[in-house]
């Protein structure tokens, strides 16, 4: 009798656990509860049990009504309160805490706006490694031999000797491997770190970021570049900003220039800022040198090109006047958050 109890024990707990409809309740009823039902079969059989027993027996199979009328009241609430709704809408896979959002680095803002703006007239990005040789970041670019920039004082090698391995000191590399692997017409611009043997200081680090720019094509001609220059400057800081070039001197370029653009602060009458003259500079520039396009395959009596170079961490200065340029890789969160404009 007392394994009877048992198994239907089990059995009732395992049913229970089945039900979801009223249907099923009924059901459910009927197996265990009514005039025909396993509990009354068992209160029936009660009748044989020895005396000795009955006490035991008789508590067991009151339990076990007890246990199968519960199972119904629970099952009959819970049906009449509505489906279980407790959990629709939550997202079961989300973090418990949430992640704040980070902020873009103003690096990265003002990178990304240089590209808008050159990728609005059609260049197109190109990228290299940082680590390179001595042919892509000097000798293809007509360094001499013998060129300063070339000393340990500038440049960071990994290895010196017959095949130097060094980190770029420019993105102009990217430009060279460019040349080398296509024909004209080539547009690009390379945005990249460069790295320099500089002592750091508010005005100096030992790396920084660049985008420069280089157009090859029939024809190219410094009025080309001195337009695309404006249409950059002006897009960059403002419809009123002027440019002015001052001729200068880079292995790679002949003829070559600097360009400033007049002060974003006082508009040109001069103040701290543009150090009294109305102008600050901000990239240098020129036609690229036939030596260089020969050294990369390209004819220099078909073809003609220039190239411009600027410096991201300039650029950004003049933008947001960051008066120290280790801010921009010291990753405070109090100056990070100041730039992008979701916060
Ligand atoms: N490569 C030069 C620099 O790093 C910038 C530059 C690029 C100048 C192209 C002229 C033409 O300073």
């Amino acid at each position: 009798m007392k394994d009877r109890i048992e198994e239907l024990k089990k059995e009732l707990i395992l049913d229970a656990t089945k039900m979801s409809t009223p249907e099923e309740v009924e059901q459910f009823r009927i197996k265990y509860l009514s005039k025909k039902g396993a509990i009354p079969a068992l209160m029936a059989d009660f009748r044989n049990v020895p005396a000795e027993q009955k006490r035991e027996i008789g508590q067991l199979i009151n339990d076990l009504k007890a246990e199968a009328n519960e199972a119904i009241n629970t099952m009959r609430e819970k049906i009449a309160s509505g489906p279980d709704t407790s959990l629709v809408g939550i997202d079961l896979t989300r973090t418990a805490t949430p992640l704040p959002l980070g902020t873009r680095h103003p690096l990265s803002l003002v990178r990304s706006e240089i590209l808008r703006i050159f990728g609005s007239m059609g260049f197109t990005i190109a990228e290299g490694p940082e680590i390179e040789d001595d042919w892509h970041v000097f000798s293809s670019l007509n360094f001499a031999p013998d060129h300063p920039a070339r000393d340990m004082q500038d440049t960071f090698f990994i290895r010196r000797g017959q095949d130097d391995v060094l980190l770029r000191t420019h993105t102009s590399s990217v430009q060279t491997r460019v040349m080398e692997s296509h024909q004209p017409p080539i547009r690009i611009v390379c945005p990249g770190r460069v790295y320099r043997n500089e002592a750091i200081s508010a005005r100096a680090h030992c790396f920084f970021h660049q985008v420069e720019g280089l157009y090859i094509d029939r024809n190219v001609s410094f009025a080309d570049l001195k337009q695309v220059l404006l249409y950059f400057a002006r897009e960059m800081f403002g419809p009123e900003t002027r440019i002015r070039l001052r001729p200068s001197y880079f292995p790679f370029t002949e003829p070559s220039a600097e360009m400033d653009i007049s002060c974003m602060i006082c508009g040109g009458k001069g103040c701290t800022l543009c150090k009294g003259t109305g102008w600050v500079e901000i990239l240098g520039c020129g036609m690229v040198d036939p030596n260089v396009l020969r050294a990369c395959g390209i004819d220099p009596e078909v073809y003609s090109g220039y190239a411009f170079g600027m410096g991201i961490e300039r650029i950004a200065n003049l933008k947001y006047r960051v008066r120290d340029l280790r801010l921009f890789s010291e990753n405070d969160m109090r100056f990070l958050h100041e730039f992008d404009a979701a916060h």
